[in-house]
């Protein structure tokens, strides 16, 4: 059988597409189900990008049998050897629970770093950088807080259902960001939902990063369209494989010549707000 062009993409794409093991080095409880855990690749991986992801995988283990997708968090050091890095994470099934046992020297297979991150260059223009994050959506906004700190007005707007999903603010904190905090319970910061202070915030010259449910990411999106900003949008979609070839995690995008779907894993996960069909 002859493989067609399209065919031919999704060989060379996963011919790229390597597992490496990743040994855990610590994993430590934060809050309730919040964890955080470093990892450090046996070999050398491709270089980390902000808003890049991992496949993690349980070697040895028919169950759970596909990896889970985690954002990059943190990168604590990249050589010609391995990579160390974070991963925060929340329990919320098999997998993650899986996750919350593992112990130092335990060993999960890592195939990353995945997908199109936050576009870093499209933020040099802008006076304001507003992050906007979800419950465990705050993880891959770390990187740009970093680098966007002391050089950009920067504020975080991070909102969770209770006052234990406002986790890992130490860490926003000690970059000396401007932080406002939201829950839906009122137990932390104002009650409501993290997007009631977003159109205040926004000033002409803003740009929008946000990580979140995907009903956050839709109030993000129409607040910011509605002042003119056309935000990032960080999706989470459920993924079997991680780099573009089961075709599971597709959301409807809209280009020049009509709406196509596109794989939140490879073309994403970050998306303007602008190009999605909700
Ligand atoms: C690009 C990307 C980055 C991510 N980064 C992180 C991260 O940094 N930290 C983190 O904690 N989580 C992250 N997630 C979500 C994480 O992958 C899922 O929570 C995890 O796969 C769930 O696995 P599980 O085996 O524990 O749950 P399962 O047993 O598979 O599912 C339990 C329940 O959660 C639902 N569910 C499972 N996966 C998802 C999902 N992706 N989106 C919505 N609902 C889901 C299921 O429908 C089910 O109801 C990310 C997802 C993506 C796509
Ligand atoms: S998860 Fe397989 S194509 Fe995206």
């Amino acid at each position: 059988m002859f493989a067609t062009n399209k065919d031919s993409v999704i060989i060379q794409s996963m011919n790229k597409i390597e597992s490496v093991k990743a040994h855990v080095n610590e994993n430590r409880q934060i809050k309730d189900n919040y964890y955080l855990l470093e990892l450090e690749t046996e070999a050398p991986i491709p270089k980390m990008f902000p808003g890049a992801f991992v496949m993690l995988s349980f070697p040895g283990r028919l169950d759970p049998l596909l990896p889970r997708p985690m954002g990059l968090f943190q990168v604590l050091e990249e050589s010609g050897k391995s990579c160390r890095f974070n991963i925060g994470y929340v329990v919320i099934g098999k997998g993650t629970r899986l996750m919350s046992e593992l112990t130092k020297g335990n060993v999960l297979g890592c195939v990353g770093p995945l997908g199109n991150g936050w576009k870093m260059d499209l933020l040099n223009s802008a006076e304001k950088v507003i992050l906007v994050a979800g419950g465990i959506g705050i993880t891959p906004l770390y990187i740009p807080a970093m680098e966007l700190a002391g050089k950009k007005d920067v504020t975080l707007l991070f909102g969770g259902a209770g006052a234990n999903d406002l986790v890992f603010t130490d860490k926003f904190e000690k970059l000396g960001i401007d932080i406002k905090l939201y829950t839906e319970d009122g137990s932390q910061g104002s009650k409501g939902f993290v997007t009631k202070g977003l159109a205040d915030e926004i000033t002409d010259n803003s740009a929008i990063l946000a990580c979140g449910p995907e009903g956050m990411l839709r109030a993000v999106s129409d607040i910011a369209l509605q002042k003119g900003i056309d935000p990032q949008l960080s999706f989470d979609k459920r993924m079997a494989c991680g780099f573009g070839v089961c075709l599971g995690c597709n959301i409807a995008i809209k280009e020049e010549d009509g709406v196509y779907q596109r794989r939140v894993c490879k073309e994403g996960p970050v998306f303007f707000g602008g190009e999605v069909v909700w």
